[in-house]
């Protein structure tokens, strides 16, 4: 049983000083939890008794509160007033402050620490591995390791296993009907799309890429000597009337288009594929998150529509569904593409090491990556709506874009508004996010990139809060 809060007994010393006197507050409490003299668990006192015992008017004192519950130090409690949060001492320990202190060259103290590790990491790509079933988990491993390893490093391990369990999972989960031998298993998506314009004849010719997009996907193809045009996106991801003459390749994200959110719809798909067809381009379907939908059907990959098997290059990723440090990912390329593709990744050393192939298949053979994904698709769409209603309450008006899809929304920001700055502003009060303008080439749009995956509902208040505070003052 929780023990009842604690009334906090000590009195709370605010120092003068040229800062706000919600801030000297705030302040003052926190140094409170540094000293130890308040814990997790104690009882404010009412912002009348606080207010009274300082002599101030009530205003700052509930400021105040606000503040240290937006940073997460208090939480309200019905019938007991403000109650000092869990962990609220390690992190007022670990230096973490209510608000953006006014900062010296190279940064305060305070500052510093809070950068180092926010209390709201909001940044994309990072799904909550916390969630994966530990138990299942270590059984797949213990299986995997029941053999001892292989000794054909040269030609790269084959993957048997773990092609074939794969297979029947695109086709179950994304309607991708695909021969086991014909999927490579790769180290990650950005390592690999490099390995593309050598086989598929891209070097010297133009590859259109989403803009905004994926910006490892413009790095990579650049790199590699393909020429990228940047092709816009709306409401429907990229129209495929706006490709280049000449293009040898689309690289789209047709379920969830990256950043931005949009569902490509089938009118579209099937418009990609004429273009394939009558030019002999190559589209690169990166389905990255496509596992993930709210309240909307699920759309089945383009890759399942009938004669894309032909033109289109279906990559997918375990970094979503389960873990970006497992670095395993997926190809499906058309059949003339799957050997040259395949020696050009093994030339580069783009393999996955055997015990990691084997411990997935065994994870998705035994149902575990199955239930893994039904587990928390359940909770990113509870956090999904914690977040959206948060920020609902906190910025009304805002727009948010890709809310049906994947793990992250958009905030959009008004044009003139430089969203790097409002990034450092959000840091600077403990929270993690990507700036949309990013992400783009030539695309005028600005905004924040938030991943709600790692967003515990009860959170989500406090962060919609800080968005809202940062939005206020910098955007
Ligand atoms: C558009 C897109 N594709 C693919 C990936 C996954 O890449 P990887 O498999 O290298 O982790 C990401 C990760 O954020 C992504 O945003």
């Amino acid at each position: 049983m929780p023990r009842p809060p604690r009334p906090l007994e000590v009195p709370v010393t605010v120092p003068d000083g040229p800062a706000p006197l919600r801030h000297r507050v705030a302040d003052a409490v926190v140094a409170e939890l540094r000293s130890g003299r308040l814990r997790p668990g104690d009882a404010l006192p009412s912002t009348r008794v606080l207010a009274a015992a300082l002599g101030v008017s009530r205003g700052p004192v509930v400021a105040a509160y606000d503040e240290l519950a937006a940073a997460g130090f208090v939480v309200s409690r019905a019938g007991s007033g403000a109650v000092v949060a869990p962990d609220a001492d390690r992190a007022a320990a670990a230096g973490a402050v209510t608000h953006v202190q006014a900062c010296t060259v190279g940064g305060s103290v305070e500052n510093r620490s809070a950068r180092a590790e926010p209390r709201w990491d909001l940044r994309p790509g990072r799904p909550d591995t916390s969630l994966v079933d530990a138990v299942a988990w270590r059984r797949a491993w213990r299986r995997a390791g029941s053999s001892v390893p292989g000794n054909d490093a040269g030609a790269g391990p084959p993957h048997d296993r773990l092609r074939e369990v794969l297979a029947d999972h695109l086709r179950r989960t994304r309607g991708v009907a695909v021969d086991p031998a014909d999927l490579l298993v790769v180290p990650g998506v950005g390592a690999s799309l490099r390995a593309l314009p050598g086989p598929l004849g891209l070097v010297g010719r133009t590859v259109a890429l989403e803009d905004p997009g994926y910006a490892e996907a413009w790095t990579a193809f650049t790199a590699e000597g393909a020429r990228v045009a940047a092709v816009p996106v709306d409401e429907d991801g990229l129209d495929p009337g706006s490709l280049p003459r000449g293009a040898a390749a689309a690289y789209v994200t047709p379920s969830h288009q990256y950043p931005l959110g949009a569902r490509m719809p089938v009118a579209r798909r099937v418009q990609l594929l004429d273009w394939a067809a009558r030019t002999g381009g190559t589209v690169v379907e990166d389905d990255y998150d496509g596992e993930f939908r709210y309240d909307v059907s699920p759309l089945p990959a383009l890759r399942s529509l009938p004669g894309a098997e032909d033109h289109v290059l279906y990559v997918g990723t375990a970094s979503k569904i389960l873990a970006p440090s497992l670095r395993v990912a997926w190809l499906a390329p058309p059949a003339r593409l799957r050997e040259p593709l395949r020696l050009e990744l093994e030339s580069r050393g783009l393999v996955v090491n055997e015990a990691t192939g084997l411990a997935l298949a065994e994870f998705v053979a035994s149902g575990a990556l199955a239930a893994h994904h039904a587990r928390v698709a359940r909770t990113y769409a509870a956090r999904r709506a914690a977040l959206v209603e948060g920020v609902a309450r906190h910025l009304p008006g805002a727009v948010l874009d890709g809310v049906d899809a994947g793990l992250h929304v958009v905030l959009r920001l008004a044009d003139e508004v430089d969203d790097h700055v409002v990034v450092e502003e959000l840091l600077g009060r403990g929270l993690a996010a990507s700036p949309l303008s990013a992400y783009a080439v030539e695309a005028q749009v600005r905004g924040l990139v938030l991943c709600y995956a790692g967003l515990p509902e009860t959170a989500a208040d406090g962060a919609a809060r800080v968005l809202a505070d940062a939005v206020a003052r910098r955007g």
